[in-house]
């Protein structure tokens, strides 16, 4: 075999596992489709689950999330007067991580270097083989030269675009899915945060998150149709129907300047069951794909290389297959929390098109219920901070 695990996919997920199994003594090849440089260019989340934290530890990836990230006590929830504040510290005793993705990333290439580990860039038209053989193999152009890799498995790290779900024949697969009908225009601005903490509004003019990298870097999103472009908002629109969505006195504070970046991203719920096809393991957004609102992308794709990264080191250390049986179960149980989370936080955040005045209570009646019940507050943080792997 030329490698161990072959590892399809060189974002965090890929990064991660491969870092854990190489510290564990396994050997990896990680293909990448893209640049180093373009995947450190993609702009992505920035919160992490305490869970999260102590595994990029596990990993030895921490020292500068330690040096540079923020940890935060909790959020706010609001309406167009209403602050309803979450306090994940005082109501579950953790929480979560302010440090972007990028960041993570940028840490794990550091310090796969510095291991030594292979990571290809570049690499075209994968195909998977004999999932249900002895031995896995993996074929792929490089600098238009065909080329494989034969190895004990295979890790689909490759995204929700990716071939690794794909390689699962169709009538193995059962997929279950919600598209919702807006997008999140988000900017990226060299501004200090409006507030401490972030901030989910719940507008009568549609959902707004003020987020943050930094004490000068916000991530602030609004909540836009689906038809929209990105070159459609001026920074001035923006950064006006941003302020609209707050709460007054907030928007009263709030300091605006030229954008860095502007995206619009569709939300999007999904899940394939299962994880696992013979000798081929799904991790993160190749098999589910969940809406930001909750902050459980990345947690989550942490947490299936958690169990991912156990169960292949005893597979291929001590020849115990029940972890690797177990995958799919395990992380799956999980995952499915996390959809229910960030769905539910979804419906009740977002103003739907064409929505009855019912719909409209529903939401103002649930943060009522959360200003004034610790034990609704208590869910949500727990939740929030993110559910034990
Ligand atoms: C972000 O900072 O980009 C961010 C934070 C929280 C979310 C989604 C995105 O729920």
């Amino acid at each position: 075999m030329d490698t161990q695990v072959a590892i399809i996919g060189g974002g965090p997920s890929g990064l991660l596992l491969s870092q854990l199994l190489n510290r564990a003594g396994i050997a990896t090849v990680i293909l990448e489709r893209s640049s180093r440089d373009h995947v450190l260019s993609r702009i992505r989340a920035g919160i992490l689950e305490w869970g999260t934290v102590e595994l990029l530890r596990e990993a030895g990836v921490g020292a500068r999330m330690e040096a540079e990230g923020f940890p935060h006590d909790g959020t706010f929830l609001t309406d167009a007067e209403r602050m309803v504040h979450i306090d994940f510290k005082g109501l579950t005793g953790k929480q979560v991580m302010v440090y972007g993705q990028t960041e993570v990333t940028r840490d794990l290439y550091d310090a796969q270097d510095a291991m030594g580990t292979t990571i290809l860039h570049g690499v075209e038209d994968v195909s998977i083989h004999d999932l249900d053989g002895p031995v896995a193999r993996v074929d792929y152009t490089l600098n238009g030269e065909r080329r494989s890799l034969t190895c004990a498995y295979v890790a689909g790290c490759d995204g929700f675009h990716g071939v690794s779900r794909q390689t699962i024949p169709e009538d193995k697969r059962r997929e279950f899915e919600r598209v919702y009908p807006f997008g999140w225009l988000g900017i990226l601005s060299r501004t200090p945060p409006v507030s401490h903490e972030l901030i989910y509004a719940n507008s009568p003019h549609g959902f707004a998150l003020a987020s943050m990298r930094n004490a000068n870097l916000v991530r602030c999103y609004v909540q836009v149709p689906l038809s929209d472009k990105a070159e459609d908002w001026s920074d001035d629109r923006f950064w006006a129907e941003f302020r609209r969505r707050l709460p007054s006195e907030t928007a009263a504070r709030l300091i605006t300047g030229p954008s860095i970046e502007k995206s619009i991203a569709p939300l999007r719920s999904f899940v394939s069951e299962p994880l696992r096809w013979g000798r081929l393991f799904l991790v993160g957004d190749a098999a589910h794909i969940v809406p930001p609102t909750g902050a459980k992308g990345l947690n989550l794709a942490a947490s299936d290389v958690f169990y991912l990264h156990q169960a292949l080191t005893d597979a291929l250390q001590t020849g115990s297959k029940g972890g690797i049986d177990a995958y799919s179960d395990r992380a799956l149980a999980r995952i499915w929390k996390a959809m229910r989370f960030s769905w539910q936080m979804t419906t009740m955040l977002h103003r739907f098109e064409g929505e009855d005045s019912f719909a409209e209570r529903m939401r103002g009646a649930t943060l009522a219920h959360l200003a004034q019940s610790e034990v609704a507050r208590r869910d949500l943080a727990e939740n929030y901070v993110g559910l034990p792997f």
